[in-house]
C-alpha cells in the first residue's frame, strides 16, 4: 500500500438529481474505499464536484427555458445535499464553474499547446442555420449507423453504446431547432491521441510506463481492460479538444483564433479533480501537488462504465502530455444497475431518486446503502427491485444484524445491569463459527482479527460485495454463538461460562461497530452509542482494533458500562414497498401516454452492402408513361400495365393493385427498370419493373420525372 491516496468519483453533470444507478456505480464504492483507508490511518483525499459544462447543461437550460447558470446552481445544490444525506464523505465537493477550475484547465490547455500536443485543423462541422450555432455532441441527434437507433446523440448512441461523431449520424437533426443541419468549416485543436497509442497500450496491459511499474494489470477489472483494448485496437485518432460554444471554459485568449472557442467538456471535467484538490489544499493548508505529482500517491478513479475511455485513455494521455502528473493505479469502473427489469433513465424518470428516498425513508439511509452494495454491478450489470430491497432489509439487516445487536445488549442489561462481565479465558464454550466446534476466548478474538483482515483485502481489491458478506458473517456467527450456547437457559447454572460468552458477544458487537463503518456509517455511529463508546474516529481506528485483537485483547473492557439498546433496523412493511412500486407504475403509464402522443420513431432499414459503380452501371433505368392498366384475374396484388418507353411499349406486372385502382394510374409518368430479365407471372410475361418508394407504414408512392418529360430517357 502506498503512502498517500487521492480518490476521485466521477463529477456528475449538474443537470439532474442523483439516482441509485449513480450511487451504486461510482459514489458508494468510492466512499467505502475511502472510509476504509481512513480507518486504516491512511492519508487520503476524496474529491468530487459538479460537472457544470457541456451540452448536458445547455440543452437542459434550453428545455427549461432558463440559463445554464440557473441550471447548474440548482442541481449543484441538490447534488451536494443528497451526497451529504446519503453519507458520501467527500473531502471536498467542488464545481467546475469556479474560477480556480477555469484557470487550472486553461493552464493545462496552454501547456499542451506549447508542447505541440495539438494539431489545428479546419473541418466541416454541422451547423444549425436557424439558430446560428455549430452542433457538437448532444446538440445533434440522428440514426445510429451501428444499430439504427433513431435517437442517437452526436457523441454516443445510448442504445448500443457506440462512440460516435456527429458526421457518423444518418439523418442528422438539430437538437435545438429540429432542422436539418448544413456543414460549415470551423477550426479546432485536436489532441494527437494517435501519438499516445503505443505507450497507453503498454501502460494499460503491463502497468509499465516511462520504464516504471505503475500498476498491476491483474488488479484491473476485466471489463475495463477489455474496453480499453477494443479502443486501442481500433486505433486512436486525434480528437477535438475544443468546441464552438457559449458556455464552458474559454480557450486561453492569447492563443490565436481562440475567440468563441471553449474547451471540450471532457477535457475540462477530469481536470476538475485537480482543481478540487487545489481548493481543498488551500482550505486546509496542504500541498496539492503531493497528491498529483508524487509517486508515493495512489490515484484511483471511481466511475461508471460509460466513462472508461475518458479515464483510462484520454485523461491519462493528457496527464502524460502535460508531463508532471502521476497516472491512476486503478480505474475500478462498475457496470450498470437496472431498475425492475429496465435500464435506468433520467429522461423517462425511470429511477429511484436518492433525494426522494432520503425524504421518504428518513433515518434509513443505510438500508439503501446496504442494498446498493449487495447489488453493486461490480463485474456485470445488476438489478434493483423494491421487493428485493424489502427482503434484504427484513432478512439480513433486521433478522441478522439488528437482531444480534439487540439480543446482546438486552441480555447484558438483564444479566449484568449493563456492565461488561469479566472473563475466565480458560473456559471453553460452543463456537459460533461452526456447529459442534468448541471455542476459547482468545482464539475467537483471533478469528475476528482474521475476518477483519479478510474484509480489508476484499476492499483493497474493490470487491465490495464480498467485503460486506464477510462483515455479515461476523454477525451471523455472533447469532450462532448465542444460539448454540443459549445463555438465557444457563445463566444461573453455568454463570461463569455465560459471562465469557456474553463478553465475547459484546466484542463481536464492538468489532462490528467499526467494521460496518465504511458500509453503514450511520448505523456504526448508532451502534457506538448503544455500546457507550466514542464514535469511530476515521483516523486509524481499524488499525487500533486490529492491534488489540491480534494481541488477544478485548476491545470493550470488563466493567465498562453499556448504553441503551435501540433498534438498529426495523422491518419494512408491504404498504411502504407497494407505494414505491405504484410510483414506478405511474411513471410507466405517464411514459406510455407520452409515447402514444408522439410520432412513432421510424425504424430505417440499414443500408445494404457497398457496391462499385460498375455494378450500378449494369442497371438500365428509363422514364415511361403508363398507357393502360387492368386487374390481373385471381390476383389481389397485381395490375397489368402497358408502359410506353418511347422506343417501344412494354407489358409490366406491378404489385400495386391494393394501393391504386387501375383508372388512377393511367397516364402516370414512371421510372422503369428496363433491363430486368422477363418473368412469367400468372400466365403473363412481365417485361420490367416500375420503381416506387415505400414508407415506414408500407404506403407506396410513384417516383416520377418532371411532368412532360420524354419517355425512354435514361435515369442515372
Ligand atoms: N459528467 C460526466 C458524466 O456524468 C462524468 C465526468 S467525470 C470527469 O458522465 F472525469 F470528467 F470528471
Ligand atoms: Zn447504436
Amino acid at each position: 500500500m502506498k503512502k498517500r491516496y487521492l480518490v476521485t468519483a466521477a463529477l456528475p453533470y449538474a443537470n439532474g438529481p442523483l439516482h441509485i444507478g449513480h450511487l451504486a456505480g461510482a459514489y458508494l464504492p468510492a466512499d467505502i474505499y475511502v472510509r476504509y483507508l481512513r480507518l486504516k490511518g491512511k492519508d487520503v483525499v476524496f474529491v468530487c464536484g459538479s460537472d457544470e459544462h457541456g451540452a448536458a447543461i445547455t440543452v437542459k437550460a434550453r428545455k427549461e427555458g432558463t440559463t445554464p447558470r440557473e441550471i447548474v446552481d440548482k442541481y449543484h445544490t441538490i447534488l451536494k445535499d443528497t451526497f451529504e444525506k446519503i453519507g458520501i464523505a467527500f473531502d471536498i465537493y467542488h464545481r467546475t464553474s469556479e474560477p480556480i477550475h477555469h484557470a487550472t484547465s486553461q493552464d493545462f490547455f496552454r501547456k499542451l499547446y506549447e508542447k505541440g500536443e495539438f494539431i489545428e485543423e479546419t473541418t466541416d462541422q454541422y451547423y444549425d442555420e436557424t439558430v446560428g450555432q455549430f452542433l457538437a455532441d448532444r446538440y445533434i441527434v440522428g440514426t445510429c449507423p451501428v444499430c439504427a437507433n433513431p435517437d442517437a446523440y452526436g457523441d454516443q448512441c445510448e442504445k448500443c453504446g457506440s462512440t460516435l461523431s456527429p458526421t457518423d449520424l444518418i439523418h442528422p437533426k438539430s437538437m435545438l431547432s429540429g432542422s436539418v443541419p448544413v456543414k460549415r468549416p470551423t477550426k479546432h485543436w485536436f489532441l494527437r491521441l494517435d501519438q499516445h497509442e503505443k505507450w497507453l497500450r503498454e501502460w494499460i496491459n503491463t502497468g509499465k510506463a516511462g520504464g516504471k511499474t505503475r500498476h498491476d494489470p491483474a488488479n484491473w477489472k476485466n471489463h475495463v481492460l477489455g474496453q480499453c483494448n477494443s479502443w486501442l485496437d481500433q486505433g486512436l485518432q486525434p480528437r477535438a479538444m475544443t468546441r464552438d460554444l457559449e458556455w464552458g471554459v474559454d480557450v486561453p485568449p492569447e492563443i490565436p483564433g481562440s475567440e468563441g472557442k471553449k474547451l471540450y467538456v471532457w477535457l475540462d471535467a477530469p481536470i476538475g479533480y485537480i482543481s478540487a484538490t487545489k481548493q481543498w489544499a488551500l482550505d486546509h493548508g496542504k500541498n496539492w501537488e503531493l497528491y498529483w505529482k508524487s509517486e508515493d500517491t495512489s490515484l484511483v478513479h471511481f466511475i461508471g462504465k460509460d466513462n472508461i475511455v475518458f479515464h483510462c485513455l484520454i485523461f491519462p494521455a493528457i496527464l502524460k502530455a502535460h508531463g508532471d502528473f502521476i497516472l491512476p493505479v486503478n480505474v475500478p469502473a462498475n457496470q450498470f444497475l437496472n431498475l425492475e427489469g429496465r435500464k435506468l433513465s433520467t429522461s423517462k424518470n425511470w429511477a429511484v431518486w436518492v433525494h426522494e428516498y432520503c425524504a421518504e425513508f428518513e433515518g434509513q439511509e443505510d438500508v439503501l446503502r446496504y442494498n446498493m452494495i449487495k447489488k453493486m454491478p461490480e463485474q456485470s450489470d445488476s438489478e434493483f427491485t423494491w421487493k428485493g430491497f424489502q427482503e434484504t432489509n427484513n432478512n439480513e439487516l433486521v433478522n441478522n444484524l439488528a437482531n444480534f445487536v439487540n439480543r446482546v445488549l438486552v441480555l447484558s442489561h438483564k444479566f449484568y445491569g449493563g456492565i461488561v462481565p469479566s472473563v475466565n479465558t480458560e473456559l471453553v464454550f460452543k463456537s459460533g463459527w461452526e456447529p459442534d466446534k468448541t471455542g476459547q476466548y482468545n482464539e475467537e478474538l483471533a478469528i475476528l482479527h482474521h475476518k477483519l483482515e479478510e474484509m480489508g483485502t476484499e476492499i483493497e481489491h474493490f470487491n465490495f460485495r464480498e467485503a460486506l458478506r464477510v462483515v455479515m458473517e461476523i454477525s451471523s456467527a455472533g447469532n450462532a454463538l448465542l444460539q448454540f450456547n443459549e445463555p438465557w437457559k444457563t445463566v444461573n447454572t453455568n454463570a461463569e461460562t455465560v459471562q465469557v460468552v456474553m463478553n465475547l458477544a459484546l466484542q463481536y458487537v464492538a468489532v462490528l461497530s467499526v467494521a460496518i463503518r465504511p458500509f453503514l456509517p450511520f448505523s456504526a455511529d448508532r451502534l457506538r452509542n448503544m455500546l457507550n463508546l466514542s464514535p469511530v474516529r476515521d483516523n486509524g481506528d481499524l488499525l487500533d482494533l486490529l492491534n488489540e485483537l491480534v494481541e488477544g485483547n478485548p476491545v470493550v473492557q470488563p466493567n465498562h458500562a453499556l448504553g441503551v439498546s435501540q433498534h438498529l433496523f426495523s422491518r419494512i412493511p408491504d404498504e411502504v414497498i407497494q407505494r414505491q412500486i405504484d410510483k414506478l407504475a405511474a411513471t410507466d403509464s405517464a411514459n406510455q401516454n407520452a409515447d402514444s402522443n408522439e410520432q412513432p420513431s421510424i425504424q430505417y432499414t440499414p443500408v445494404k452492402e457497398t457496391i462499385q459503380y460498375d455494378d450500378f452501371a449494369k442497371i438500365d433505368i428509363r422514364t415511361g408513361t403508363i398507357l393502360s392498366a387492368e386487374k390481373v384475374e385471381k390476383s389481389k396484388k397485381l395490375l397489368k400495365l402497358e408502359v410506353d418507353l418511347g422506343f417501344e411499349t412494354r407489358t409490366i406486372l406491378s404489385g400495386i393493385a391494393e394501393h391504386y385502382p387501375p383508372e388512377e394510374v393511367v397516364g402516370k409518368q414512371v421510372i422503369v427498370l428496363a433491363n430486368l430479365a422477363p418473368r412469367m407471372m400468372m400466365g403473363t410475361e412481365s417485361q420490367g419493373m416500375i420503381l416506387l418508394a415505400e414508407n415506414s407504414e408500407g404506403k407506396l408512392s410513384f417516383v416520377s420525372p418532371t411532368e412532360g418529360w420524354q419517355n425512354g430517357m435514361g435515369v442515372n
